[in-house]
């Protein structure tokens, strides 16, 4: 089989071992969280400021983590494969750039992304909200985390329809696959005709819907997988 255009989506398990934590299961953010609390625009109504201290927390976070063996495989097929690639992360953190990837969009936001509620602008924003600084464009103290939160539709989500729609192989790495739409991407590249591989610490919950299916750490499993498809 021809193989030339790979959409590859991303979730927390990629970063776990950079020691960012993941949502679900022991240790995991939403066991520490109420999701209603903290991630959705209700919640952003209610307590503004403790909204906006749990994502300071977490961008403050970033400085002290670091890109992994998963990130810099992702990162060198970005840089050596020749045919379509994209990678789309449901990661709001920064580590597929810091490690140089390039193809890639953040269907749920990014940590390092303020945006404006009054004027629209989605500046770089690397310092504390909590505050309610002035928005850079339009001066409004309207500024948010660029998060998607429960309840609000992904990014650039015709973009990556059309990429899987045209896809060969579609990989899904450290995902629970909890969470629409993208649990619902494998079965779109299954109907476009991609073969479909999962990466994951553990069986998840679309296993049974990829075609083959790897369980192991991210930093072992992605390394291995960029090496073969690499020499084919
Ligand atoms: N290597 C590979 N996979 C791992 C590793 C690892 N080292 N550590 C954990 N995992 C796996 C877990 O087994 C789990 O299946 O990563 C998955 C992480 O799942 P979640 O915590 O549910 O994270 P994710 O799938 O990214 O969540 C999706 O839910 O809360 C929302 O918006 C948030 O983007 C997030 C979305």
């Amino acid at each position: 089989m021809t193989l030339r255009n790979i959409v590859i989506l991303t979730g927390a398990g990629v970063s776990a071992e950079s020691g960012v934590p993941t949502f679900r299961g022991p240790d995991g953010l939403w066991e520490g969280h109420r999701v209603e609390d903290v991630a959705t625009p209700e919640a952003f109504v209610r307590d503004r400021v403790l909204v906006q201290r749990f994502y300071d927390a977490r961008r403050a976070a970033l400085a002290g983590v670091a890109p992994n063996a998963a990130h810099r495989a992702l990162a060198q097929l970005d840089a050596e494969w020749r045919g379509e690639l994209l990678l789309v992360t449901q990661n709001v953190d920064d580590l597929h750039e810091r490690a140089g990837s390039r193809r890639l969009v953040h269907m749920h936001g990014e940590l390092n992304r303020a945006l404006c509620t009054a004027c629209g602008a989605a500046p770089e924003w690397r310092i504390a909200l909590s505050g309610n600084p002035p928005c850079p464009r339009c001066d409004a103290p309207a500024l948010r985390p660029d998060i998607v939160w429960f309840g609000e539709m992904p990014y650039q989500m015709d973009l990556i329809d059309a990429a899987i729609s045209a896809c060969d192989l579609f990989v899904s790495i450290g995902t629970s696959g909890a969470v629409y739409p993208a649990a619902g991407f494998v079965g779109l590249a299954r109907a476009a005709g991609a073969r479909t591989l999962e990466l994951n610490l553990d069986p998840s919950a679309g296993t049974p819907l990829f075609d083959a299916a790897r369980h192991g750490p991210a930093g072992t499993l992605v390394p291995a997988f960029v090496a073969d498809l690499l020499s084919r």
